[in-house]
Order: structure tokens, then C-alpha cells, then sequence
């Protein structure tokens, strides 16, 4: 039984670590005229909005992307900063001030970068979040969605056609054996598919419930890997996520240093 929302969480400080992190790859995959392949395997509904009452409730967005949003005239000159709140203007219909509706999951980030021969594979187990995704991106023939298990996906649909893409797994860590099936799946996909870039999104908790260090332990030592991290608050028990970071295999040319330069102007307008 799953129960994890992400419409809860849309918009907090790990999202704007992990669609940082994207973006920046996107938009490295469409400097080449050669067409890419994006595979999500853990994607939610897509779209969420921060001014419902699931955001409301948790308040992490107004703790994460709304820092943000509040200061982006300061920060729309900063390299990658300012084409991910361009991004979020983008699918917002009015500039609505300091308050914002609309924010895009990692499949509307996907979608938003490709072009013409470009593709996405979209996954969801959840029974009501796959039926929001369906709609919100099944007309675009560039896409295609699979109600499945996105541990079992992964390693199923790789390597794809063509055979340079990217593969994020997000998922929502709702119990312990997360982390090995997370671990096993994204080694399986780098040894069918060795030139994809393979990102894994984890979370870092209080001690007694850290298991980003085995992430790194099992994962940083693939040939070519990157962690890039984030982190708000230091690290307690009673604090719960005081960050969260990026396990990147293949990473593209100087992913680290950018995403990284970009992290440096925000880290202070998200720390607690
Ligand atoms: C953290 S959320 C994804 C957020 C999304 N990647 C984004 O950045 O907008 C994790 C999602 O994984 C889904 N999920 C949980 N277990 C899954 C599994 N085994 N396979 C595919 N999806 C799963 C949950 O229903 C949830 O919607």
C-alpha cells in the first residue's frame, strides 16, 4: 500500500535540489543536435500546485522554491537559478506577485526541454497519481506512460532507442528495503546501459535513519560518479530531512561545479 504524496512535498528544498540537478542535465542532453531519451521511473502526478491545501499544510514550500520565487528578480541573472524560475514562470498562466500556483514535477520538467526526436518514459505505481499523469501528458506523442513498478521498469525499458538519455529515480523511500532495490536497480541499468547518465535522488535524516552514506558507499564507486548535496539544517534525529543530494553516474562535462556554483547563491535563502 503506498501513501506517499508528493503534492505534500512539491516545492521544498530537495525538489529544488533535484530539479536543479535535472534541468541542468536536460540542458546539456539539447546543446548536442542528437536526439535523447528521458526516462522517470518514480514521477508522481506532474504538476502540483503550491497553493493548495496539501502544500499549505506541510509549509514545506514556502520553506524551499518560495524563497526563491520571493527573491527572483536578485536571482534571475544566476546561472541555472534563473531558467528554473523561468521555467516555473512558464507554467504559471499570470505573474501572480509573491504568491505562485502552479510548479512542475520532473516529467513536466522532462517534457518542457525536449524537441521534435526527443522522447520520455514516464512510470507510476500509485492507482490515483498515474490516472493525474495519464492526463496530463498523454497527448503529447513524444511520451509514453507505464502504470508499473519503477524499480522493475528501470532495468526493464534500458538500455533505450536511441541510447542517449538520462534516467532519474526518485522514489519516495517509504520503507527501509527502498534503498537496496534503489541501489540494485540503478546498478542494473548502468550495466545494461553504460553511457546513460543514471541519477538517483536520497534523502539524508537523522543518524538513526541515515542511509545516504550507504547510498554513496554502494553507488560512488562506479567509474564515473558524482554526489551533489544540500543540505538546510544540521543533521538531528528530532529535525527529520535536514537535506537531501543527487547520485549522478556518468555525470555530463562539469555538472558537479555548476549545479554546485548555484547551490552557493542559494544554500543561505533555504537554510532553517
Ligand atoms: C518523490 S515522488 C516523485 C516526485 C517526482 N519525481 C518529481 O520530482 O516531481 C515518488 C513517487 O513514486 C511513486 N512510487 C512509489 N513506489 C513506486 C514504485 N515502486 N514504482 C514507481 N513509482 C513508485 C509514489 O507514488 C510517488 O508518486
Amino acid at each position: 500500500m503506498l501513501s506517499y504524496r508528493h503534492a505534500y512535498h512539491a516545492g521544498n528544498h530537495a525538489d529544488v535540489l533535484k530539479h536543479l540537478t535535472l534541468l541542468a542535465i536536460l540542458q546539456q542532453l539539447r546543446n548536442k543536435d542528437k536526439a535523447f531519451v528521458g526516462i522517470d521511473t518514480h514521477c508522481g502526478n506532474g504538476f502540483y500546485n503550491l497553493a493548495s491545501e496539501p502544500a499549505r499544510k506541510t509549509g514545506e514550500a514556502a520553506q524551499g522554491f518560495m524563497r526563491l520565487w520571493q527573491r527572483r528578480e536578485q536571482l534571475q541573472n544566476v546561472d541555472l537559478v534563473g531558467d528554473y524560475l523561468a521555467l516555473v514562470a512558464g507554467v504559471n498562466p499570470v505573474d501572480t506577485g509573491a504568491t505562485i500556483g502552479n510548479y512542475p514535477g520532473s516529467p513536466a520538467i522532462m517534457q518542457s526541454q525536449l524537441r521534435e526526436d526527443d522522447r520520455v518514459i514516464l512510470m507510476e505505481l500509485h492507482s490515483t497519481e498515474i490516472e493525474h499523469l495519464r492526463d496530463n501528458f498523454k497527448r503529447d506523442p513524444r511520451i509514453s506512460i507505464h502504470h508499473r513498478d519503477g524499480f522493475e521498469g528501470a532495468v526493464a525499458l534500458t538500455p533505450p532507442t536511441p541510447r542517449r538519455g538520462l534516467l532519474l529515480m526518485d522514489p519516495a523511500y517509504e520503507n527501509k528495503a527502498d534503498y537496496q532495490q534503489a541501489i540494485k536497480a540503478v546498478r542494473a541499468v548502468h550495466r545494461r546501459w553504460p553511457t546513460g547518465i543514471i541519477t538517483l535522488w536520497y534523502p539524508m535524516l537523522g543518524q538513526s535513519r541515515d542511509f545516504s552514506s550507504l547510498v554513496k558507499q554502494k553507488l560512488g564507486t562506479v567509474a564515473d560518479s558524482v554526489s551533489i548535496e544540500l543540505t538546510v539544517a544540521p543533521q538531528s534525529d528530532e529535525f527529520g530531512m535536514h537535506g537531501s543530494g543527487m547520485m549522478i553516474i556518468n555525470p555530463p562535462w562539469q555538472l558537479a561545479e555548476r549545479v554546485n556554483a548555484a547551490l552557493n547563491r542559494i544554500r543561505p535563502l533555504l537554510q532553517v
